[in-house]
């Protein structure tokens, strides 16, 4: 059932939201020579990755990767900590899901001053809603932050509209891509996001151990007058030292960064369309073969990402999430709990190195898993 790697390692299937699967090629790339990362020859690799990160994107030329050593929480503190104008006023976060909610959690416990709108987790955001909040809003706010999928639901946030109007009032736009960038297309020439953040466990399909952000320049040039609290986390820092001495600042994750490239080589080779037609494949076959089996999801349809699908639990009593989750994960594949106060739900992920057969034998094991153990019907209404 699981194809091996090497005479070492099996092939798992991971439909959890990230880390998510990774090719062989990014797994044999952490295999390099033992190298100091001050020497130039990890500089360069270090120029080509943040070049390759913001080509994924269409950022060039106006826009600069900075890579953190972090998980993709650490790259949203830096840039919540880094690229709030204080002075000219807080920063306005949009939350229907965990993920928004945690950006509030970080300026709450940093001091960065903000203000939320707050829709219910899953609820679609609505741009003229908070466009009619904004005229009253605007004289306090500098920026404008929310999560472009979230992830907590499988959620697709309106990323050009939210963008536009942040925009319109002067704001300095971050955006939470962590789990669409490299997934779905994004095309800063069109949606100028200021400080788009991602990681290189998601869909881009490297290791988990790097923070990406892709700033605007000039963004970043201001914010190097701006109040700062923080000191790991300065993304100016952070994004000078990497340009002008092609260095981290900070002792790098060595071997993540030769994944990365090697992920994001195979991103160039596969081209963004396939990827994003890829998963979105995925995601069509996910959704009709659960819902012949009789899943729910929690989000109406044309609101999903197309690339986690949160599914309401069965409510029959010999479903137990924790069997399932080890019925599928005895067979090398994960599955992954809900994340949502009002429902119970558990989630599926449609992103990283999968293909059509992985998904059709996902949902053949959960076809015999619900006829094995008799739960049918899944729903009692
Ligand atoms: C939208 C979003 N933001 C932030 C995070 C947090 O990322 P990490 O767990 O790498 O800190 C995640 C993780 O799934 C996410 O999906």
């Amino acid at each position: 059932m699981t194809e091996r790697i090497s005479k070492e390692l099996s092939r798992k299937i991971l439909l959890n939201p990230g880390p998510a699967t990774t090719s062989p090629a990014v797994k044999r790339a952490q295999l390099v020579e033992d190298i100091c990362p001050r020497e130039a020859e990890f500089g360069n690799l270090l120029a080509r990755v943040r070049e390759k990160c913001t080509a994924v994107v269409h950022g060039r030329p106006d826009y600069e990767t900075v890579l953190l050593g972090a998980s993709g929480t650490g790259a949203v503190e830096a840039c919540l900590t880094s690229c709030v104008d204080r002075e000219r006023g807080a920063v306005l976060i949009i939350e229907n899901g965990a993920y928004g909610e945690r950006m509030t959690a970080i300026c709450q416990s940093s001091g960065v001053p903000c203000e939320r709108i707050a829709f219910d987790w899953g609820a679609p955001v609505d741009p003229e809603a908070i466009a009619s909040h904004l005229p009253a809003r605007s004289e306090r706010i500098s920026a404008l932050a929310f999560i472009h999928h979230e992830t907590t639901v499988g959620i697709l946030n309106p990323l050009d509209a939210l963008t536009e109007l942040g925009k319109r009032y002067g704001l300095d736009v971050i955006v939470d891509a962590m789990s669409s960038y490299a997934g779905l297309p994004i095309d800063l020439r069109a949606a100028p996001v200021d400080y788009l953040i991602s990681s290189s466990n998601k869909c881009v399909q490297g290791m988990a151990g790097l923070g990406i952000v892709v700033a605007n320049r000039q963004a970043l040039e201001r914010s190097k007058a701006y109040r700062i609290t923080n000191y790991y986390f300065n993304l100016y820092k952070n994004y000078c030292s990497q340009k002008m001495d092609r260095q981290f600042l900070f002792t790098p994750p060595v071997q993540v960064l030769y994944a990365l490239e090697a992920a994001l080589d195979e991103f160039f080779a596969e081209t963004g369309e396939a990827r994003f037609e890829r998963y979105a494949t995925l995601y069509r076959i996910l959704l009709e073969g659960m819902t012949k089996l009789g899943f729910k999801t929690l989000v109406e349809p044309e609101h999903h990402a197309m690339l986690l699908t949160a599914f309401i639990e069965p409510d029959h009593p010999r479903y137990d999430f924790d069997a399932m989750h080890d019925f599928f994960f005895a067979r090398g594949i994960t599955i992954y709990p809900g994340k949502c106060p009002r429902h119970d739900t558990f989630r599926i992920a449609n992103i990283g190195d999968l293909t059509v057969d992985d998904m059709a034998l996902f949902l053949r094991l959960m076809g015999e898993y619900l006829t094995s153990h008799g739960i049918r019907p899944l729903y009692s209404h």
